[in-house]
């Protein structure tokens, strides 16, 4: 059993955060403290984050969740996105690639199709198809919406 609370994240602990997203790999930009909901472990250490990230007035986006290996499958990024998804109005967006999706179908997202993604999810999309033209990963990016 691992101890841990959840709470929002301090300014002291911005770097903590980058830390994490980068140690599993995921998307670094946009990491503004003020909008984290931290895990932090008796030692005080970030061990899992997410955030809400606004894109206009009513486009909101579940990002950044990540928990550091030596934490996973505790049930630590299923706290941080129900304490996320709590206190927001819906609709709520993410994005992730295609392997991640059964994470998010458990919570209540659906896949959309790019004719139903707000304008900055279709820029985005556009940007991942050109550069997977590039990469021939054929990874695919979804952008998930929970009503
Ligand atoms: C994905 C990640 C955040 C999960 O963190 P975690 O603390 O191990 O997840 P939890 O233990 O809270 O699991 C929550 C649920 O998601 C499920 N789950 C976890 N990873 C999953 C995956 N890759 N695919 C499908 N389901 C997954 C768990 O089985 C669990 O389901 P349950 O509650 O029904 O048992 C973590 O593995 C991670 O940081 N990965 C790298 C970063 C990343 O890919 N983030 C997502 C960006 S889109």
């Amino acid at each position: 059993m691992i101890n841990y609370i959840l709470r929002p994240a301090l300014e002291t602990e911005a770097a903590q955060i980058k830390k994490l997203i980068n140690l599993v790999g995921i998307n670094p930009t946009g990491l503004d403290w003020k909008r984290f909901i931290v895990a932090v472990n008796d030692d005080r250490r970030v061990i899992g984050c997410g955030q809400i990230k606004p894109h206009g007035a009513d486009i909101r986006e579940l990002a950044s969740i990540a928990v550091d290996p030596a934490y996973q499958g505790n049930g630590i990024a299923r706290a941080v996105m129900d304490q996320l998804l709590s206190t927001i109005p819906r609709p709520v967006y993410l994005m992730c690639v295609s392997t991640m999706e059964g994470l998010y179908i458990k919570f209540g997202f659906k896949a959309i199709p790019y004719e139903a993604m707000p304008r900055y999810f279709q820029r985005i999309s556009n940007v991942f198809r050109i550069a997977d033209v590039i990469r021939h990963s054929g990874e695919e990016l979804l952008v998930m919406k929970m009503e």
